[in-house]
């Protein structure tokens, strides 16, 4: 009889945004005349620019003519794509990377949930509390959580580092030291960032415990205060202790296109072995490339012109979260983030549930949010607002909430 990986049975209910895309679609059926505005999910609604279109449009055509075809591709993706992330997104800050520490894939959770793939179950895993769901539930599918404690909200094996208003949103070293540490700046879901100060500590850290950071940087397009690193490698030491996650999804509105990158750099080494060697074994074996197409797309915003156009929509974004900022605080609530991330991170009034006031907004002022304690317990008393929506739609959204609390 088939065995099942039984740690899929101990993950609680679904994941958080499935759980949020559902309670939205049960009020909307309820509710069929409601005009729901999204701030949920952290999905772009920019199109792509035009750089990328025409880019992704001559690769379509080179692909129909005998010379032009290209079947499978590199499984760490094609050398023009690597070299020019090389040059474009670290070269170019001073940072050595070079094209075979990277690895082209098809998003930055799937690589965050895949990368356990070349750590022991034993490792001692710390995470943030709130955080990015896709660590913790891959890490309990992979046995490395322990058991899940219901009244606590938590994994019983791993390590969990508040992010509370008293320390500025920002982890601490934890006094149990763990293995692996997934760090994300700026942050998913409080929209704060780690210095390059606060990094270093985090580095030194662990080369000290021969710890490995998972840096998770989907959101580096957003950073706009000069003493935040955009990369990890920008801190001295960290070639020796971290891999770097990075995607085209919120930079250059690619979620629907697919496309990220991960960076192991060659001194990267625990138990003997090269974790870049360890990292490209598993991909030759378990992922076939990104479609050529996507890659010729996600080249082209490295050239001025694409990377003028993908600004602008970032400065667009970044509008969204000034407004969402701004409003909000206005209307006497309390937000934090949103300066050099597209998220905010609202406090609810009067010590509200997450959940509660989530259905509170959606039902008062139709406007879908995510609530904190979906993140983790200490996201609880919060809801995240993103910055990707329309700008009108946004001002809409923002001004219903306000009108809440008038
Ligand atoms: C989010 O809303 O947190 C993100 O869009 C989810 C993701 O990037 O997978």
């Amino acid at each position: 009889m088939v065995k099942v990986n039984e740690n899929f049975l101990k993950l609680p209910g679904s994941y958080l945004f499935s759980e949020v895309a559902r309670r939205i679609r049960v009020y909307q059926e309820a509710h069929p005349e409601a005009e729901i505005i999204k701030l949920s999910i952290g999905d772009v609604t920019r199109p792509l620019v035009p750089e990328v279109v025409a880019a992704m449009h001559a690769a379509v055509d080179e692909m129909g003519t005998a010379e032009g075809f290209h079947g499978y591709g590199p499984e760490q993706g094609y050398e023009f794509l690597r070299e020019a992330i090389a040059q474009g997104d670290y070269a170019a800050r001073g940072v050595d990377i070079q094209p075979n520490e990277i690895f082209v894939s098809d998003g930055a959770k799937s690589d965050c949930g895949n990368i356990g793939d070349i750590f022991g179950v034993d490792n001692v895993v710390a995470v943030c509390d709130p955080v990015y769901p896709v660590y913790v539930d891959t890490n309990a599918m992979a046995g490395r959580a322990g058991e899940y404690q219901e009244e606590l909200g938590k994994w019983n094996r791993l390590v969990y580092m508040p992010c509370v208003e008293e320390n500025g949103f920002s982890p601490q070293p934890p006094e149990e030291i763990p293995d692996i540490i997934y760090l994300c700046s700026p942050n998913n879901p409080t929209g704060a960032v780690l210095t390059k100060d606060q990094l270093k500590v985090w580095v030194d850290y662990a080369n000290a415990h021969g710890a490995v950071i998972l840096y998770d940087s989907a959101y580096e397009a957003f950073i706009t205060s000069g003493d935040v690193p955009h990369t990890i490698f920008e801190v001295e030491g960290a070639r020796t202790c971290a891999i770097e996650f990075r995607s085209f999804s919120k930079t250059a509105g690619f979620t629907g296109n697919r496309c990220a990158y991960t960076v192991v750099p060659m001194e990267l080494e625990r138990g003997g072995a090269k974790l870049n060697t360890m990292w490209n074994r598993r991909q030759c074996t378990k992922f076939n490339g990104v479609p050529y197409v996507v890659q010729r797309g996600a080249a082209a915003i490295y050239t001025p012109e694409g990377r003028a156009q993908i600004m602008a929509n970032i400065d667009y974004y970044r509008e969204n979260a000034r407004v969402i900022r701004e409003g909000l605080t206005a209307a006497g609530l309390e937000c934090f983030g949103g300066v050099d991330a597209p998220y905010i991170w609202l406090k609810t009034p009067d010590g509200v549930g997450s959940w509660d006031f989530f259905d509170q907004v959606l039902d008062r002022a139709n406007v879908a949010t995510t609530p904190g304690a979906g993140f983790g317990p200490s996201g609880e008393g919060y809801i995240r607002l993103t910055a990707f929506g329309d700008a009108q739609a946004t001002r809409t959204a923002v001004e219903r909430v306000a009108n809440m609390f008038r």
